[in-house]
């Protein structure tokens, strides 16, 4: 185990046995529903969404998008896009990947703005849920695991930009964390 993790939450193996669960019911559910794009949220969800992408045989495309936010504490929970999508969603039917759903504000404002440019249907399918932390609620439709309110690194969630790469999703030590 890395030295900053108190305790590893979920190994690489409990990782991906999980993808491969929530992966099959994404396949059942838009097995009627052609031209799925996956749209993921830069950086943390791109570990995620490439072991997702690849335990789905649906015909789809990638497309991803970058934001910048500010804890409502800190900024009234403002977000920011600072990279778009690339393709046109309108019409088509859109799975927003996200790392880590928390407080609820970034991805109220994803949903809000990627639902005006009229997709076909638009839905939520996140790694990680700390649904106790929750202020707006918001619709998720894939989540692999709830977890506790704790700050929590690895396969590809930051604190500070690192941690990112630890293949295993662990809470960070509290001596390291100050939240
Ligand atoms: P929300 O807008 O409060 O839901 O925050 C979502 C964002 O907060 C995520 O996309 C992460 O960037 C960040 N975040 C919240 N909790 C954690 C955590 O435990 N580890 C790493 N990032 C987190």
């Amino acid at each position: 185990m890395h030295p900053d993790l108190e305790r590893v939450l979920f190994t690489p193996q409990q990782i991906q046995a999980r993808i491969a669960e929530v992966a099959a019911e994404i396949e059942r559910d838009y097995a009627s529903r052609p031209g799925l794009v996956l749209a993921a949220v830069l950086k943390g969800s791109v570990f995620f969404l490439t072991d997702l992408c690849r335990a789905l045989s649906l015909p789809l495309r990638l497309d991803f998008l970058a934001i910048s936010s500010f804890s409502p504490g800190a900024g009234g929970g403002r977000v920011r896009i600072e990279k778009d999508l690339d393709l046109d969603i309108s019409g088509q039917h859109v799975l927003l990947v996200e790392d880590i759903v928390d407080t609820g504000f970034t991805l109220r404002y994803l949903l809000e703005t990627l639902s005006a440019r009229r997709p076909e249907s638009l839905q939520v399918c996140t790694l990680l849920d700390k649904t106790s932390r929750r202020l707006l609620p918001v619709p998720v439709h894939y989540r692999c695991f709830e977890i506790p309110d704790r700050f929590v690194v690895g396969y590809g969630l930051d604190y500070q930009q690192l941690y990112r790469n630890l293949p295993c999703l662990g809470i960070l030590r509290s001596g390291i964390f100050r939240g």
